[in-house]
């Protein structure tokens, strides 16, 4: 790639300023000092020096965030903050993404990436990676919901939900509150919510917990977020 591209790319400035930085001659590559911006070189195996320091070279960049309720996953929005807002600027890069979307209102686990094959390989129904979610829901959940859950059923517009594993934590009789957690593997548009709908309930809280193999860190306060782990990653991708 150009010289200039790979200094914004590791995070030295923009294009612009690389170009102004190269020029004053505070860029070696393999000990040589080299001014030209559109110079190629090789990201991999090029030792590129700033301002004596060995800048490396990542391609893909994987974080977890802790979303909070009033952010939009998406990476742009009119009125809205969105999740990529929440990035510090040195992290922040316009390639990143939210992997899939969780609600406004929907707190919890949401990956940010510029991955895209990983991405697509998370939320192609075909690969049925698993999606855990707590909420609390207006109603009594009972053995009854938990059956129909497991079978499969239609929506109140008549769509079809797959099977799906769903597991009550507490029951508040006065309250007519439920605490529960499931576990689908579908992706469908406000797909929790409708699916305790259909069966006479309202979701009046919700946060996902897990991805595939991947669970949020509870150490992550709402807003956070974090680098993935090599381990975590290495799970991630097992879900292919
Ligand atoms: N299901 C929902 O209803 N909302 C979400 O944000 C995620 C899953």
């Amino acid at each position: 790639m150009r010289l200039d591209k790979f200094l914004a790319e590791t995070g030295v400035g923009s294009r612009k300023e690389a170009k102004q930085l190269l020029k004053k001659g505070l860029v070696t590559v393999n000990g040589q000092v080299i001014k030209e911006a559109k110079t190629q070189v090789d990201e991999v195996q090029d030792i590129i020096v700033f301002s004596g320091e060995e800048l490396t070279y990542q391609e893909y960049y994987y974080y977890m965030l802790h979303k909070p309720q009033g952010v939009i996953s998406a990476t742009e929005d009119k009125w809205d903050q969105t999740v990529v807002d929440l990035l510090k600027d040195e992290d922040y890069r316009e390639d990143l993404f939210p992997v899939g979307r969780l609600d406004k209102d929907t707190e919890g686990l949401l990956l940010l990436t510029n991955d895209g094959q990983l991405a697509h390989q998370l939320l192609s129904p075909k690969k049925h990676v698993d999606k855990e979610y707590f909420a609390i829901v207006q109603g009594i959940v009972t053995t009854n919901d938990i059956r129909q859950f497991t079978t499969g059923f239609a929506l109140t517009n008549k769509e079809l939900v797959k099977p799906s594993e769903l597991m009550i934590d507490s029951v508040n009789e006065e309250e007519e509150q439920s605490e529960i957690r499931l576990i689908i593997q579908e992706g469908k548009f406000h797909q929790v919510k409708r699916m305790f709908e259909a069966v006479g309930k309202k979701v009046i809280y919700l946060k996902r917990l897990r991805m595939g193999n991947l669970w949020l860190d509870e150490e992550l306060e709402l807003g956070e977020y974090r680098a993935l782990t090599e381990k975590e990653l290495d799970g991630l991708k097992m879900n292919k």
